[in-house]
């Protein structure tokens, strides 16, 4: 009884290690990626603001005087068709 118990503990220990080092490489690779989206794209933002009620994208680049093609330029990250109140839309900035 003690000694199957304690063969059970190994397994269940053995289970555990292998599912923290998947954690682990999972988590390295997505920051991998992550990395890698951020060192391709060079936009620098120099002002957010927080989407309200009703807004969208055009209206947003309209209000802050930037044409849609600035706009989706320092907003790579945004998808028009799904904004939402209080994102955080980029309204100023560059695109080396
Ligand atoms: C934006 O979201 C819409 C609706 O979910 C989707 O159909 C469209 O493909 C998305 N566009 C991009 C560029 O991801």
């Amino acid at each position: 009884m003690a000694k199957r118990s304690s063969k059970l503990s190994i397994f269940f220990n053995l289970a555990l290690v292998l599912s923290l080092l998947l954690i682990i490489s999972t988590m390295a690779e997505s920051r991998l990626i992550f990395n890698a989206i951020k060192a391709s794209s060079k936009v620098s933002c120099d002002s957010v603001i927080g989407v309200k009620s009703g807004e969208t994208c055009t209206e947003i680049a309209a209000k802050f005087k930037l044409s849609t093609t600035v706009f989706d330029a320092i907003n790579p990250n945004i998808n028009c068709s799904k904004i939402f109140v209080g994102q955080w839309v980029c309204i100023d900035g560059s695109v080396n």
